[in-house]
């Protein structure tokens, strides 16, 4: 196939580029590189002969009409996204802007494209969204496709409205859409500010391991890997319309899930004291939601799919990466240094 990916610079996105090559589809990757895009992602795959890239906002309408008309996609992965909750109550008017409105005019060069090129009668649009969605989840159940939108953060309002918008263009106008809503990734190539990569990398740097509130909140973790394959099951054998949830299986509290990438870095790289006398509880995050757990049921029976890493194995290979690769995090941790207020000029 002949795919699309916005968003391929980024940590999920970039996973999906390298994964769709080596499954040998055709892909365009389309992304402004804000501070969360990285060349070095997609550094791997870059001068495959099925691989182009393009930097374009989403933002900008007119340059994603050229880049449809030019490339002529069979389908478009959708991953362009503003993705950090803590960014978005720091400043969320670029969540507004490339998730609500770059999604718009992404389904809009879209669907001009597809009812003009009557060739590509399998054309499909997956838009990539979060479990975020749904809200928080108490000490027991599971987010359903069914489960009501009650989005908490200015991110997570933010991919609603996206997925209400997809969903809109689907059944007013049919374009054959497709929803995927994930649980939290982890895995290589994952920006410093988030939760795993600030454990690992404060560890690391000696550092204090900054844990929200008293680390009880839960999420489900699932490796990014596992999550691409997922994702170009869906494209492929989806149903349009539809929504497909993906979770880990794999539930752990923020504060279980520092004590053990501490306990794999005692083995890894021993130091006097255990790691995880560096943990330190930390003024919670506002609107903080307190659990996410996803049913996969749908997406398990319909398409056959579900994830072949566990945490503690993905822990291991995530961590011996950030250890091997030290060339790619570095750069990034001298614009954001750890611990630090976010710059908003990187914004
Ligand atoms: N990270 C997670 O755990 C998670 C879980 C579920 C869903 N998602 C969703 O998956 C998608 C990818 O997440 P991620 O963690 O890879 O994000 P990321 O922040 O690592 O990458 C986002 C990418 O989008 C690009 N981008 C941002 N604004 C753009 C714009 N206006 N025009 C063009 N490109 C732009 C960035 O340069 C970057 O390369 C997002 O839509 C996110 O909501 C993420």
């Amino acid at each position: 196939m002949k795919i699309l990916i916005t968003g391929g610079m980024g940590f999920i996105g970039s996973a999906m580029v390298r994964l769709a090559i080596h499954e040998g589809h055709t892909v365009m990757n389309i992304d402004c590189l804000t501070y969360a895009g990285n060349l070095g992602n997609v550094a791997q795959i870059k001068d495959n002969k099925n691989y182009q890239q393009t930097l374009a906002d989403i933002r900008d309408r007119k340059s994603l009409d050229k880049i449809f008309t030019h490339f002529q996609p069979d389908a478009v992965m959708h991953f362009a996204a503003e993705s950090h909750v803590d960014r978005s109550i720091d400043g969320p008017e670029s969540f507004i802007t490339t998730n609500i409105n770059g999604t718009y005019n992404l389904l809009e060069a879209a669907r001009n494209y597809w009812k003009n090129s009557k060739c590509f009668p399998s054309f499909r649009f997956h838009h990539i969204s979060t479990d975020e969605v749904y809200g928080e989840l108490g000490e027991t159940g599971l987010f359903t496709e069914k489960t009501p939108y009650q989005p908490s953060s200015p991110y997570s309002a933010s991919k609603a409205a996206s997925d209400h918008l997809v969903r809109a263009w689907n059944k007013t106008f049919d374009l054959p859409t497709l929803i995927t809503n994930c649980s939290n990734n982890y895995g290589p190539f994952h920006f410093p500010e988030k939760l795993i990569p600030t454990i690992i990398l404060s560890a690391l740097h000696e550092q204090e391991i900054p844990i929200y509130g008293d680390g009880s909140n839960v999420r489900d973790w699932l490796y990014v890997e596992d999550h691409a394959k997922a994702l170009i099951l869906t494209l492929m054998k989806g149903t349009t319309g539809s929504t497909y949830n993906i979770g880990g299986f794999n539930e752990c509290s923020n504060i279980d899930l520092a004590i053990r990438i501490c306990e794999i870095l005692d083995e890894l790289v021993p130091r006097k004291k255990a790691y995880s006398k560096l943990i330190q509880f930390v003024k919670d995050r506002p609107g903080h939601d307190f659990r996410y757990a996803i049913d996969s049921t749908k997406i398990r029976e319909e398409l056959g799919w579900k994830p072949l890493v566990d945490l503690d194995q993905g822990l291991q290979t995530t961590i011996k990466w950030y250890l091997e690769n030290k060339h790619w995090w570095k750069p990034l941790l001298e614009k954001t240094p750890l611990g630090k207020k976010i710059d908003k000029n990187l914004l």
